[in-house]
């Protein structure tokens, strides 16, 4: 936060600087009277586009603590069921993002994967060494809900990603396994997103993902079963449709990369080969999966999971092929 304004003051010393220059050259009465309205001129243009990337940054800081969503007032039960079904959900879902080193220790920065570098977005250490030991269930629950910190911080990739459509439940379950947690890892950044001056401008100008909307309503799931129906759920919380498009029938150029391929293909396999293909990386024709699909994550759900997911994708339309 502290750089941030600094940024600013920067720009405005410039801006004021270049104002003052522009203006005691207009009206200095030199031999080079041409010369002096070109430097006005020039100064003048500078200056109006320093004051225009001011006027981005400050949207940009209104930007970044402005997302609001309540607290839910709760108390997660830490019985067996319940952390049991929260590693499940991090094993094969957070851990994608949130292990690097350790499970749930963080330390991943994000914003590399992005086209263009905006600063650096590192994924937090959800383990007692991070600093959830001082956030309340509420608390928890709301970042992951609606990706906005203890501090009514917006958690800028939490917003584009999918977690947000975890049931209710699940999301409990995911905050009794945490609370769970031995300390492990090292502290991570705080606030964990940092944004350069490039990264305040683009989110000034509108220029960033869009967030997902803020959600104050229940979510249920259906139990778990190796049904179509499960499947839905689970790949509306995953993150597939961000690489394999909105259909699932493939990513499209233009979005954030890495594109994936149409994921209609797995029609042609038997649900043995589908659980196979996660659990070693290797596809039924013998295809080495590279590391940016995250297989490892999502091969860490178990048989019925992972068939729930085949379920539900062997039965999505096929796209006509031009
Ligand atoms: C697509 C990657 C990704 C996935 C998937 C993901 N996270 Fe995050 N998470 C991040 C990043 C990066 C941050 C840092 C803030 C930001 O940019 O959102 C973060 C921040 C958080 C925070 C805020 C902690 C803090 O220190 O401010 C919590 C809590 C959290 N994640 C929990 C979870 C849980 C639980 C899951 C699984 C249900 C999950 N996340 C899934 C990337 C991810
Ligand atoms: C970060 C982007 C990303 C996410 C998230 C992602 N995938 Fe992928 N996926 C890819 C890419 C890229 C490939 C192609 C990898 C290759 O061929 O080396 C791929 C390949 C695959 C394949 C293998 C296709 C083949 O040719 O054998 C399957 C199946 C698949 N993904 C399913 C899923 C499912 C299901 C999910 C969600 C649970 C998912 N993916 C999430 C990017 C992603």
């Amino acid at each position: 936060m502290m750089s941030y304004f600094v940024y600013l003051a920067i720009l405005i010393v410039i801006a004021t600087l270049l104002a003052w220059c522009s203006i005691r050259l207009w009206s200095s009465r030199g031999e080079h009277r041409f010369l002096q309205w070109v430097g006005a001129a020039l100064g003048s243009l500078l200056a109006l586009a320093t004051i225009t990337a001011c006027v981005l940054v400050t949207i940009a800081l209104v930007k970044l603590n402005s997302r609001r969503a309540p607290v839910p007032n709760l108390l997660v039960s830490m019985d067996p069921a319940s952390i049991e079904r929260g590693r499940e959900i991090a094993d094969g879902f957070c851990g994608g993002c949130h292990t690097r080193t350790g499970s749930l220790t963080g330390g991943v920065d994000i914003a590399k994967a992005l086209p263009v570098a905006i600063g650096s977005m590192v994924s937090s250490n959800l383990t007692p060494r991070g600093v959830l030991p001082s956030w309340s269930d509420g608390e928890i629950f709301r970042a992951i809900r609606n990706s906005v910190d203890n501090q009514g911080r917006w958690l800028m990739i939490m917003s584009f990603a999918n977690a947000s459509q975890l049931s209710d439940r699940d999301i409990r379950s995911v905050i009794a396994y945490i609370r769970a947690r031995p300390p492990a890892g090292e502290p991570t950044p705080q606030p964990s997103d940092r944004l350069n001056l490039r990264g305040l401008l683009f989110l000034g100008a509108g220029l960033l993902p869009q967030a997902k909307p803020t959600f104050a309503g229940v979510i249920s799931s259906p139990d778990k079963e190796a049904s179509a129906r499960y499947g839905q759920y689970i790949m509306s919380y995953q993150d597939c449709r961000i690489c394999h498009g909105q259909a699932l029938t493939g990513g499209t150029p233009g979005q954030m990369p890495p594109i994936g391929p149409d994921l209609t293909l797995v029609k042609s396999w038997t649900a043995q080969q589908f659980i196979a293909t996660f659990r070693t990386g290797t596809d039924p024709g013998g295809h080495q999966i590279r590391e940016v699909m995250p297989w490892r994550t999502i091969g860490k759900m178990d048989d019925i999971e992972l068939t729930a997911m085949y379920e539900y994708l062997t039965r999505i339309p096929s796209v006509a092929r031009r």
